[in-house]
């Protein structure tokens, strides 16, 4: 078997579907579009939902991608085993109604017999219970002996995540040798006991539709979604127990290795907390670059949990200043070919993690002492279970995530009472939704601040109407990388001829336009030197970098400018009579009276 590095397999699976009439599409962003059901992309096929429904054309019947991913269930199980990730990427190969079952198994086969050349003896497969066609397929076509051919049932080989398109499912296995199994009996597939039998490629014969209530509705036409987590199967090419052993991961490990100065491989307890950094430091890295920022809900919040985890593992290793966004170099170095975006966007990606260590770090020695005294209370009482409003204090207070919370606790044997803090939690969530009614302009602001020092240049004392370079989009007050029609935006440009609302001036309105893409822009403001400008994306997609044409409505602003200079002119005179009695009002009607 060859050893091949892990961006070598990605560029061989992506290029052998090429040469079976797919086309190759970059991966989409971690940020998923229009699906309430999913926080972030987990699945290659995610973000083709709508192909896959019928919903949307593809732009070809047969795609290939490797998509970034991000699935945080097992996230306490990371760095603790070898092949649990939270950050990983899927190697897809995608039919939207052309090819199925007869085409996607034999090409399966071929990829992996004779693209990666893995030994036949070493592979098994596993098909769903009731899938005769399947089996034929492998049996008659490929050619497997029925004893590789292991039926399961529908917890094993039925895929569906979140509602829409599912289906059933075949896996390919490798059997990485008896030497690496536990030695039972019945040690085989799917045995919990040891990793002897890894699973790396999920073929799903995607034929129904699940609605929001559970139901399934045969698709018009079955379609094929396929994944292979490049991680693993590195693993297996590599001849590798873990996947932090992979080439490319492993540069990451080392990178981390050096910075702490420990050895890895010497200290199992500072070996999770390598792995659990060089895990993480990858989503947080791809978030961020999708447009992701720290907060205390939703994607936000997904990302503050993995950076502080990865940051109390720093600790741990003696790393107590911000260190994590010097991780960011590696990630780039051993993934920017891939993904040429984390280049560009490197800067911005440090600047957002370094201001989030230090965030944490200002309140986590605070934070730990407080747990310590509750910790040693508990003792003191024999008790095992933290109240949850205790715990809510530590998250609301000082920063810590739930599950840091917990990990720090299950190492003294203590629990939490979820139930509490959960109740503490939603008691929060309906005070801010209050208060952030009551002072938008704060929340504004605070997510303004965020994007660094990018500026606007206002043109618009000389001109109407102006070239310009999308910065940023802001979206559900999150910092986005794309909006699309039926999105209320505020998209901050490099340069505008729109006037920000001011001293008493409404801000200009008009349009955004690019190729294919109209914003309507209702307002625009000023936070700092940026401008934003507020609307709604009445036609196509708008995505950071864009080259646009800004205009604003002309009459809205001769009648305004008008307005304005009248409105002044009025208050100086009536202020000389008058002395300090004058009211705005009053003098706007005068001025309609006197009509300038
Ligand atoms: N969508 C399938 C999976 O993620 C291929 O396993």
């Amino acid at each position: 078997m060859e050893k091949l590095g892990m961006n070598e397999i990605r560029e061989k699976f992506l290029s052998f579907f090429e040469s079976k009439g797919h086309l190759r599409l970059p991966s989409f962003s971690l940020v998923p579009k229009n699906d309430k059901s999913l926080l972030l992309i987990n699945s290659g096929m995610a973000p083709l939902k709508p192909y896959f429904t019928g919903k949307e054309t593809p732009p070809s019947r047969r795609v290939t991608t490797c998509q970034r991913c991000i699935r945080t269930p097992d996230i306490e199980r990371v760095g603790k085993t070898a092949r649990h990730a939270t950050f990983f990427e899927m190697l897809g190969n995608f039919s939207f109604g052309d090819y199925f079952k007869k085409e996607a198994i034999p090409w399966a086969w071929e990829f992996v017999t004779e693209v990666l050349k893995l030994p036949v003896d070493r592979l098994w497969v596993t098909i769903y219970e009731e899938d005769d066609e399947a089996f034929e397929i492998w049996n008659k076509i490929v050619g497997l002996p029925p004893e590789r051919i292991v039926r399961m049932g529908k917890e094993d080989n039925f895929w569906e995540i979140g509602t829409g398109p599912c289906g059933p499912c075949s896996e390919i296995y490798f059997d990485r040798g008896e030497e690496k199994g536990c030695g039972k009996p019945d040690c085989g597939i799917g045995c919990d006991d040891c990793d002897r039998y890894v699973e790396f490629w999920n073929l799903v014969f995607t034929q129904f539709n699940k609605d929001e209530q559970g139901n399934y509705h045969r698709l018009p036409n079955p379609n094929i979604d396929t994944g292979m987590g490049l991680e693993r199967i590195a693993a297996i090419m590599q001849g590798v127990d873990t996947i932090f052993d992979v080439d490319v991961i492993k540069g990451i490990r080392d990178f981390i290795s050096d910075l702490a100065e420990v050895e890895y491989g010497k200290d199992a307890d500072k070996d999770v907390s390598i792995r659990v950094i060089t895990d993480h430091i990858r989503g947080i890295t791809f978030m961020i670059s999708d447009g992701i920022l720290p907060s205390n809900e939703g994607r936000g919040y997904v990302l503050r949990r993995l950076l502080r985890r990865a940051a109390r593992h720093g600790k741990l290793l003696g790393l107590n200043d911000a260190f994590l966004y010097k991780v960011v170099d590696s990630v780039v170095e051993n993934y920017g070919g891939a993904y040429p975006e984390i280049i560009e966007r490197k800067d911005y990606i440090k600047r957002i993690i370094k201001l989030e260590e230090e965030r944490f770090k200002e309140t986590v020695d605070q934070g730990l002492a407080i747990l310590q005294d509750y910790i040693n209370e508990l003792k003191a009482q024999g008790k095992t279970v933290l109240e949850g409003a205790k715990a809510f204090k530590l998250y609301d207070t000082y920063g810590f995530p739930l599950d840091l919370t917990k990990e720090i606790l299950q190492e003294s044997g203590i629990t939490i009472d979820e139930e509490g803090y959960k109740e503490e939690l939603e008691k929060q969530r309906i005070r801010a939704r209050s208060s952030r009614k009551e002072d938008n302009s704060l929340w504004e602001q605070d997510i303004y601040s965020t994007l660094g020092d990018i500026s606007t240049k206002f043109v618009g004392y000389e001109v109407y109407e102006s070239e310009a370079k999308v910065l940023a989009i802001v979206k559900d007050n999150e910092v986005v990388e794309q909006a699309e029609a039926g999105d209320d935006v505020s998209i901050i440009l490099d340069v505008t001829p729109f006037y920000a609302e001011s001293g008493g001036q409404v801000g200009d309105s008009g349009v955004i336009e690019g190729e294919d893409t109209l914003i309507k822009v209702n307002d625009c403001k000023k936070v700092g030197d940026k401008f934003i400008h507020i609307g709604t994306v009445e036609r196509g997609l708008i995505s950071v970098g864009d080259k646009v044409v800004a205009k604003i409505d002309v009459l809205k602003r001769k009648g305004a400018a008008r307005n304005h200079t009248a409105t002044h002119l009025l208050h100086k005179a009536l202020k000389e009579v008058l002395g300090d009695h004058v009211n705005q009002s009053g003098s706007l009607v005068a001025y309609d009276r006197l009509r300038f």
